[in-house]
């Protein structure tokens, strides 16, 4: 979303998704990114497989997928974006607190996010120049670790994202990249579905897809409840008002319960096929499954290696990785910038200075943690990893309790739905599961997860 949107909403005329490919379109494009392709397989592969997977299915359908329609009512009904939908909803309420934690999730996720996006960037170089070329796992195990323990490499290319981020932001030629995002991302879909037949058919496969569906129930603890949560939280882009501002952009008779029921299906089938493609790789050359945020840098290269034209196969991947991170990463920086420039009225430049300053800074340490800052940590966890936890496991999951209690039980009950229900054009069968849900199980879920991994429950 560029800033022609934001410029005509404050001269007090807005701009519309003209249709519902459109509004497919930006939304998936801002739900698929790293957190399907990097995210979920690590998350899965450091949380025991298919109990995770389990979990994750449930959180994203009964909590996600309300969430979604909540935000959506949100953003739709008030044309705002996060704090101008609270205060437009409950004047003077303490409900802009939730503005405040998504900014510092938005900060958080992008300083992260850039970091892991830069050695997409690496990735696609090496695969261009064709030194990625090696015969063993272990060897590009040593490649990946040689370059992310760098100080140089990985911030440049850190920075280099953040750059390729604030051309799109100043001069607003998102909406070519938009153009350029959708033409390109059934591309991708198309090429994951070529390397999924690709894993399947990898000696040994069999194991790693039995490690991704079969669910071992002794293995659900709250820390795969809380990983799972916050999963599906980032992948869905909820919690922090990112997809509230897109629907401020939709049209009066967009279907706010079937988008978020495609977006959610879409998404997962993503997650799913990365999945599909890692884990029989990773028991077919003998890898680990629980490397970390490491892991999918390591085990595709290997897997592009035994491809035939596998150097061309994987610069489009990377090239097409790059892409799907920048539209993700556009719409966590729009939340901070619209924030500052139409909360603390910076001018647009100004404001996205402002921020990308502050994300190179942390963008940077968490690149140094993989590396010189190795050793230092907090709570056991990296800058790198501490970054990602408190950012998706604690701050969103936070921001959609608020939203769950504020669009559930403070906002009447005729405001969710008229908005879901289009002012009763929609028949709206699934308003009362869907209110049903945001009432009573996503917070309640929400908090007992949190409980439980705080130890009280
Ligand atoms: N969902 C994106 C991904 O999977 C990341 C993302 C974009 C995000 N916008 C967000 C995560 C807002 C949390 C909140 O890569």
């Amino acid at each position: 979303m560029g800033n022609q949107e934001y410029g005509n909403m404050t001269k007090g005329k807005r701009a519309e998704f003209g249709t519902k490919l459109g509004v497919l379109a930006t939304t998936v494009g801002s739900a698929v990114g790293l957190g399907n392709i990097w995210r979920f397989p690590y998350e899965v592969g450091t949380h025991g497989g298919g109990a995770f997977l389990l979990c994750y299915f449930v959180f994203v359908f009964l909590i996600g997928v309300p969430l979604m329609c909540s935000e959506f009512a949100m953003g739709r009904g008030t044309r705002s974006n996060i704090f101008g939908a609270y205060r437009k909803l409950a004047p003077g309420g303490h409900w802009q607190i939730a503005g405040y934690l998504a900014i510092i999730a938005a900060v958080l996720i992008l300083s992260f996010y850039s970091v892991v996006a830069g050695w997409t960037v690496e990735y696609f170089f090496q695969s261009v120049s064709g030194s990625l070329n090696l015969d063993s796992q272990q060897a590009y195990h040593n490649k990946f670790d040689e370059f992310s323990t760098g100080s140089f490499r990985p911030i440049f290319w850190t920075i280099a994202f953040l750059a390729a981020n604030v051309v799109i932001l100043l001069r607003g030629v998102s909406n070519g990249i938009e153009k350029m995002s959708n033409l390109l991302m059934p591309i991708l879909f198309l090429i994951l579905i070529a390397f999924c037949v690709n894993s399947l058919f990898l000696p040994g496969a069999a194991e790693g897809i039995k490690f991704l569906f079969m669910p071992d129930f002794s293995k659900i603890t709250g820390t795969v409840l809380l990983g799972a949560l916050g999963q599906a939280f980032f992948s869905l882009s909820l919690g922090m008002g990112c997809m509230m501002t897109y629907s401020s952009y939709f049209k009066d008779d967009t279907n706010l319960v079937r988008s978020s029921f495609t977006i959610a299906a879409l998404d997962s089938l993503v997650a799913i096929m990365a999945g599909i493609i890692i884990f029989p790789a990773v028991f077919s050359f003998g890898g680990e499954p629980a490397a970390g945020p490491t892991l999918v840098f390591e085990v595709l290269p290997t897997i592009f290696h035994r491809m035939p034209f596998g150097a061309v196969w994987s610069s489009l991947f990377f090239f097409l990785l790059f892409l799907a991170s920048l539209t993700s990463t556009i719409s966590v920086s729009e939340i901070v910038i619209a924030f500052l420039i139409e909360e603390k009225k910076m001018s647009r430049r100004k404001a996205t200075w402002f921020m990308m300053s502050v994300v190179i800074l942390f963008g940077a340490l968490c690149s140094l943690s993989f590396g010189p800052f190795k050793g230092f940590t907090i709570a056991g966890l990296t800058v790198f990893n501490l970054f990602d936890f408190v950012s998706s496991n604690i701050l969103l999951p936070l921001g959609g309790f608020i939203l769950a209690i504020f669009t559930g039980w403070k906002l009447n009950s005729g405001y969710m739905r008229d908005q879901l229900t289009n002012n009763g054009r929609l028949r709206g069968r699934e308003f009362g599961f869907i209110m049903t849900c945001v009432k009573f199980i996503c917070p309640a879920a929400i908090l007992l997860v949190f409980l439980n991994c705080i130890g009280i429950l």
